[in-house]
């Protein structure tokens, strides 16, 4: 990435990263590491988050015959399944740190100014007073209150790119490949418990 930006900042071609040395350039605030980092976290950000959840949005439908069929059949519903895949996978778990700048008290516990908040994503996406039947992956339940892409002024920078991505992928990969299946048992499947972003290091599948 380091690279990258220089051959950029060299020759400033039209593209993001291009566009981002000059228009920086021109407000007299050029920083080369500055801008290393910005284009690391989007690549991470954005191909990392959604590369993972193709992976395990596929198994999870296909785990879940009833709900892809419905999908198959009626791809208006593809949009809600998207939905509740994110709130049940929750892939980016433990990201939503905040720093409280005033008192506060958060569900009965006190929070003074300037103490740090680790929010719990995953188990707020899996809260049974919020989602009955947490773990069931019913895509008409109407999960677009969930949490899997934060909350607030600095919640998800490309949330609604991801939502399309996904949209076009799943409609797609089964309307062409129907057959589709995982090619070895679901235990085998390597995944990234290692990881910021969680997923499948590979899914292996096969078709008729
Ligand atoms: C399924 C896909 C994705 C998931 C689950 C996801 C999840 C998240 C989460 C949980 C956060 C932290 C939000 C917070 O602190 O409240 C975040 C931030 C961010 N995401 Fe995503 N993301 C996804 C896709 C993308 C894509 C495609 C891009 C860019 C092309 C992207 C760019 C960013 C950026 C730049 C931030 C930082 C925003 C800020 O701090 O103001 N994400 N994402």
């Amino acid at each position: 990435m380091d690279e990258l930006v220089k051959a950029k900042e060299a020759d400033p071609t039209d593209d993001l990263i291009g566009r981002q040395v000059l228009a920086r350039r021109a407000d007299d605030r050029e920083d080369h590491d500055a801008l290393t980092s910005l284009a690391l976290l989007l690549l991470i950000a954005g191909h990392e988050t959604t590369a993972n959840m193709i992976s395990l949005g596929t198994v999870a439908l296909l785990e879940s015959p009833d709900q892809l069929a419905a999908i198959r059949r009626d791809p208006s519903k593809t949009p809600n399944a998207v939905e509740e895949l994110l709130r049940r996978l929750t892939i980016v778990e433990w990201v939503t740190s905040r720093v409280a700048v005033a008192d506060t008290e958060i569900g009965g516990v006190p929070v003074k100014a300037g103490e740090g908040v680790l929010t719990a994503n995953l188990s707020a996406n899996h809260d049974p007073a919020v989602f009955p039947d947490p773990e069931r992956l019913d895509i008409d339940r109407g999960a677009r209150n969930h949490v899997a892409f934060g909350f607030g002024a600095h919640q998800c920078l490309g949330q609604n790119l991801a939502r399309v991505e996904l949209r076009v992928v799943f409609d797609t990969l089964f309307a062409r490949i129907p057959t589709l299946r995982v090619a070895v048992p679901l235990d085998e499947l390597p995944v990234k418990d290692d990881a910021t972003v969680y997923g499948l290091h590979k899914l292996p599948v096969t078709w008729d």
